[in-house]
């Protein structure tokens, strides 16, 4: 493993980055392509339908993922809770539990419009959400990134320290321009 996947192996059972790809790519997808056959051609609606199915069982998949990552950087992080920026986790968080939870209503809408064959009728409430279900997944997975790019969190926490008594100087919540307040 440590070999032929270093990186998977870094990843000590965390798997939420190996996850969270898909319900991103896949929502995205789907409001590309729902876009098109409102647009273009009703074609694409279809395409659209297995995205948006794909899209919340995945974003369903990484949702457990998040709260077992968030458990284990708690866990392997000497600082625990005071890690700085670990109030931007809860706030990642809620982003992610909205998303999946628009997802599965407008999974079960779009259940309803295909059976009903009521595409026409409701092609554009239904884009509707798929943009907003766009805006949702984009703005979390910012917060996610976040997380990691910012606040180096998931990041072994060995590699921080080192890094910390190198530079000699803490980089933490204090310096922020915006004082450290979750947003
Ligand atoms: C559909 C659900 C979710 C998606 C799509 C998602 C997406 C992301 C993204 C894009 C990142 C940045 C990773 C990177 O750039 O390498 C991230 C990191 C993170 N997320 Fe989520 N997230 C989801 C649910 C959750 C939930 C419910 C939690 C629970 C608190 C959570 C906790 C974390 C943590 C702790 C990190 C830091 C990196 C790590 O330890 O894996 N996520 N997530």
């Amino acid at each position: 493993m440590e070999t032929m996947f270093p990186g998977m192996a870094a990843l000590q059972n965390n798997i939420h980055p190996l996850l969270i790809h898909f319900p991103i790519a896949f929502f995205l997808g789907a409001l590309a392509m729902e876009g098109l056959a409102v647009l273009r051609d009703e074609k694409f609606h279809l395409v659209a339908t297995w995205m948006l199915y794909l899209g919340t069982l995945s974003g369903l998949v990484a949702l457990p993922t998040g709260f077992i990552a968030a458990n284990l950087v708690a866990a392997t992080d000497p600082r625990g809770h005071n890690a700085p920026g670990h109030d931007f986790i809860h706030i990642h968080r809620n982003w992610m539990v909205a998303t999946t939870a628009l997802g599965v209503l407008l999974t079960g809408y779009l259940i309803w419009i295909n059976k009903k064959g009521k595409w026409a009728s409701h092609r554009w409430g239904f884009l509707l959400g798929l943009v907003v279900l766009s805006a949702l997944v984009a703005l979390g997975a910012d917060r996610g990134g976040r997380l990691v790019f910012e606040f180096g969190t998931g990041v072994n926490p060995a590699v921080i320290k080192a890094a910390f008594q190198e530079s000699g100087e803490d980089h933490g919540n204090e310096h922020r321009s915006d004082g450290g307040k979750p947003i």
